[in-house]
């Protein structure tokens, strides 16, 4: 008897004691058909894996954190372990990456995975510079009839992502025009902190520090609790991109997930005074999109930490919204979070006879669990719903808003060629400094 036939009988009979049939199970459940993975950053984040990973076989630990790393080597005792992540990747029988990391070693981790043929699972932002988010898209497009990728949005598994996707694509606001996002997190921060004291032994700074500039110890950067603690870090340039990497990934992922993006070919942004330290807390960014097989040419926005856009309608307050996205159609409006939506048909023309729902039976099927999604990739078919080309344009799309927000004026952007042709000082920009021995594309 095949294995899911006995399990539906167990079920429908209710037998009480569930015995297996003896013998080797196939498909994706057998021990052969199993990940070798490696995590990268055990703690905090890395944790909301667990699950996931428990399934697999994880074959390699890696944290600069000694203590971060034995607090998870009970779950998966047969991995070797690591502090250096380029160490990590050299070990043999690896073939998917899990990166879990500071958002400024995210880019770096992914080239370094998938030039060793690995698939990768990589936390949000995947990049941090346009630069980075070029390169890690061009290393997967080499490989994509070999691996899967998947950035860790994992919102994007909420159905109201699809039912978004299905009412811009029907027409249900007529012609579609202009697109938003924002986020209301505001964590203001002044300056790098100021070194106080001697890093913890059982941390490895210099290996945090990893490829950008050396900032003294401080341990402000890692106050915060499991999971949390990208927040004390993420707002400092070297380190992270504020909210623009951090819910400006997910939120933005819930806007382009309806409009079949390709990257900008202009860039604007402004907001709080320019700090060369820290991301500014209120930010907008503004940007070009071309037409393609079934729109026009699209203006899409983000907005953060007090910046906000217009409500079509007085008695929709879009503060009330903490993270959300807006269609503007020439019919009416879409107004979404990441779990529910309203629609609003234009006072003129709005009467929605233009427009017919999907029948049950053509709806976009449900994703499921956005972390297996990219396991049974993995193993199958290679295809996942955030993938290094999907999450890579989006990315360089916000992180070229972060280079016209530090420039200081609005930019005409080459997509083909990643260079923008309006100033040369701006486009020294789209890339990030590293220190001597760190290799983007290693
Ligand atoms: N998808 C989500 O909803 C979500 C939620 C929270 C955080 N994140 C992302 O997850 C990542 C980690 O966030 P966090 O809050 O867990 O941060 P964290 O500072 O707690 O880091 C996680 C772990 O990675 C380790 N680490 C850091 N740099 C490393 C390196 N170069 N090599 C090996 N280990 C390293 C740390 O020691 C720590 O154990 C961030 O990029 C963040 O943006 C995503």
């Amino acid at each position: 008897m095949k294995r899911r036939h006995f399990l539906k009988s167990v079920a429908l009979t209710g037998a009480a004691c569930l015995m297996l049939p003896r013998g080797p199970l196939f498909g994706a459940d057998a021990p052969s058909n199993k990940l070798n993975v490696a995590l990268i950053g055990t703690w905090g984040r890395g944790g909301a894996h667990f699950d996931f990973l428990k399934k697999e076989n994880v074959v390699a630990l890696c944290d600069v954190n000694e203590e971060h790393l034995a607090s998870a080597t009970p779950r998966f005792p047969n991995a070797k372990t690591y502090v250096d992540w380029r160490q990590c990747l050299e070990q043999k029988d690896i073939n998917a990456v899990m990166i879990c990391t500071a958002d400024h070693t995210h880019a770096f981790i992914a080239n370094w995975a998938m030039n060793r043929g690995h698939h990768v699972y990589c936390e949000k932002p995947l990049a941090n510079s346009v630069e980075e988010a070029r390169v890690v898209r061009a290393n997967y497009l080499q490989r994509k009839g070999k691996i899967a990728t998947q950035v860790g949005t994992q919102r994007h598994e909420y159905e109201n992502f699809n039912r978004v996707r299905e009412l811009v694509l029907d027409g249900a606001i007529g012609e579609l025009k202009n697109v938003c996002a924002w986020g209301n997190r505001k964590l203001g921060r002044p300056g790098y902190l100021p070194a106080q004291g001697e890093p913890p032994k059982h941390l490895h700074y210099d290996l945090w520090i990893g490829p950008s500039p050396m900032h003294p110890f401080n341990p402000g950067y890692f106050s915060g609790g499991p999971g949390m603690n990208c927040l004390q870090w993420n707002m400092y340039w070297d380190f992270g991109t504020g909210q623009v990497g951090d819910m400006g990934s997910h939120t933005m992922d819930l806007a382009w997930n309806g409009i079949d993006a390709t990257l900008p070919t202009t860039a604007e942004g402004k907001g709080d005074p320019l700090n060369p330290e820290v991301s500014p807390v209120k930010l907008e960014m503004h940007f070009d999109l071309p037409a393609n097989t079934w729109r026009k040419p699209i203006r899409v926005s983000w907005y953060q930490g007090g910046a906000m856009p217009t409500s079509p309608t007085p008695y929709v307050d879009l503060n009330k919204i903490g993270h959300g996205a807006m269609f503007e159609g020439s019919k009416g409006y879409l107004i979404a979070d990441f779990q529910s939506r309203i629609l609003i048909p234009s006072s003129n023309d709005g009467s929605l006879t233009y427009y017919k729902p999907r029948k049950e039976t053509e709806v976009l099927p449900r994703m499921g669990n956005f972390q297996s999604e990219w396991g049974n990739a993995c193993k199958g078919n290679l295809k996942t719903s955030c993938n290094f080309e999907y999450g890579g344009n989006m990315i360089e799309m916000m992180m070229l808003g972060v280079v016209a927000y530090r420039a200081g004026k609005k930019l005409e952007y080459d997509p083909e060629k990643g260079v923008v042709t309006n100033s040369t000082e701006a486009n020294a920009m789209i890339k990030r400094t590293y220190r001597p021995g760190w290799t983007l594309n290693g």
